[in-house]
């Protein structure tokens, strides 16, 4: 939702009329990686701009968006009459945990005058993190920034931050007179001038609680432990004849090969003993393991434990 709502914001700048007419006729796309999360495709058709408008450009040997690609594309677009209404950058891609190159990307867009939102419902906590928080270097260029913190901050779900760097361009996209409803004396304290439902919960609170208990401080603690937890699978994976690691995380999803089975059976076989409940995805044409270090609270024992199970249920499928 925070990305369909970065992306409305995006699409109202490009053409302000969309919101209360509809589409005047052009055509009008949006811009993101080739490993972009699903969100962004739903987005798009529930904006009325539509999933084959979302134009997937091309990434690098390490799930980065090629800015020259995008860049191409978009002129390409202007130049046949396209109305471009945001670039989407990638902070932490669901699969590699790539990072978008935010100020090629934010270049790009000056340049055409485009909305730059951000998706970092998984990447956007490394900012909490002294050392790591570079991995979101040019993040000061985007105009909207999706945030989770149900994910790697671990607060229980939903609660998903959207960020904007203008202010009043939030209610502009959402506001709807409702004389029943808003009654308040101080309208900036009511979030239902800015939130797409009607009826919500109040998520923030979780955040806010969490924050309190563990500070700035407990937060790069949470992430230096997820970080060592990601290396040490990295370093162990590298080191196995039965693995092949797909690429050295930057961040805290770990992809690998297993030697000799099929995959999918694999995890399917240790979810259904107990053993593991562990996802599988493409990389770059194969069929991969796909771990993420994001409970804190788990030892390298505990993956150590991991790959002995995955290993004893390869060697039982190849032996079958
Ligand atoms: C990169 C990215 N964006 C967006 C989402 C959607 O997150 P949610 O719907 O949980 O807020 C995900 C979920 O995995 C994600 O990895």
């Amino acid at each position: 939702m925070a990305n369909f709502v970065g992306m409305m914001m995006g699409r109202d700048r490009a053409n302000p009329s969309f919101r209360e007419h509809g589409s005047d006729g052009r055509q009008h796309t949006f811009y993101v990686s080739d490993q972009s999360h699903y969100s962004v495709d739903k987005a798009a058709a529930m904006l009325g701009v539509g999933r084959a408008n979302v134009r997937k450009i091309s990434s690098d040997n390490r799930g980065r968006m090629n800015a020259d690609d995008l860049a191409k594309v978009i002129e390409t677009d202007i130049a046949n009459g396209c109305v471009p209404c945001a670039v989407i950058a990638t902070c932490g891609t669901t699969v590699l945990g790539a990072f978008d190159p935010l100020k090629q990307i934010a270049s790009v867009c000056r340049k055409h005058d485009i909305w730059l939102h951000a998706d970092g419902a998984f990447g956007g906590p490394a900012l909490l993190h002294r050392q790591h928080r570079d991995l979101l270097d040019g993040i000061e260029y985007a105009d909207s920034l999706t945030w989770d913190a149900h994910k790697v901050m671990g607060v229980p779900l939903t609660c998903s931050m959207l960020l904007c760097q203008h202010q009043g361009k939030l209610s502009k996209s959402v506001q709807q007179d409702a004389e029943y409803l808003f009654q308040v004396d101080h309208e900036d304290l009511n979030p239902g001038l800015r939130s797409i439902q009607c009826g919500r919960r109040n998520d923030a609170f979780k955040l806010w609680a969490a924050w309190q208990a563990l500070g700035d401080n407990g937060w790069h603690q949470r992430l230096e432990q997820q970080f060592k937890l990601a290396t040490f699978a990295a370093d162990y994976i590298e080191q196995s004849p039965n693995f092949e690691l797909c690429q050295r995380p930057d961040y805290l999803t770990i992809c690998f090969k297993v030697y000799g089975v099929d995959v999918v059976e694999l995890c399917e076989q240790l979810h259904v003993s107990g053993e593991a409940l562990i996802g599988h995805a493409n990389v770059r044409g194969d069929q991969v393991m796909r771990l993420v270090a994001v409970n804190p609270e788990i030892s390298t024992s505990d993956l150590q434990r991991l790959f002995e199970n995955i290993v004893a249920k390869q060697t039982s499928i190849i032996s079958a």
